[in-house]
């Protein structure tokens, strides 16, 4: 797509993290089977459930938001990432090293989110879509306390 308006980025980026919450919906229950630590699985089943809703909250922005359109795209970044994953299951053997490479790929893509969402949430204040901020500042949310969470498991499991 051609890319010209703040509105055109905001598509584009938005677009791209519905393709994001997509692929990581498709890797986190391989990555809670591929784990030991009972903590991680359960954090890995969390966030896959809010996963589910933040695509749902996407769809809701949608909704809210008539000037804007999803576009059909795919997040290489994402791909890329969860590409490192898999290398990680398929590397280390089950215990607590490969968790530790678990829990650094699944902070990567938290990472990710936050800067994605970040930069949507002002985007859309931006704009004045003002639904659709809200709606982004509260997975933005998710994403930050689910990179904190990670953060204390691998604290204490190290
Ligand atoms: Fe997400
Ligand atoms: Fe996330």
């Amino acid at each position: 797509m051609t890319i010209k308006t703040l509105e055109d980025l905001f598509i584009h980026d938005l677009s791209d993290v519905y393709s994001a919450e997509k692929q990581i919906s498709r890797a986190l229950p391989k990555m809670a089977r591929a784990a030991s630590d009972e903590k991680l699985i359960e954090a890995f089943n969390t966030h896959l459930e809010e996963t589910q809703g933040q695509i749902e909250r996407l769809d809701q922005l949608v909704e809210a938001t008539p000037e804007v359109r999803i576009k059909r795209m795919k997040c290489h970044a994402l791909e890329g990432l969860v590409e490192e994953a898999q290398e990680i299951i398929d590397s280390v053997e089950k215990g607590v090293v490969r968790d530790a490479g678990l829990i650094g790929a699944a902070q990567k893509v938290e990472h990710y989110e936050i800067a994605t969402y970040g930069t949507l949430r002002a985007l859309a204040q931006k704009l004045g879509y003002k639904e659709a901020a809200r709606l982004l500042e509260e997975t933005l949310q998710e994403e930050k306390a689910t990179d904190e969470k990670l953060t204390i498991i691998a604290e204490k499991t190290q």
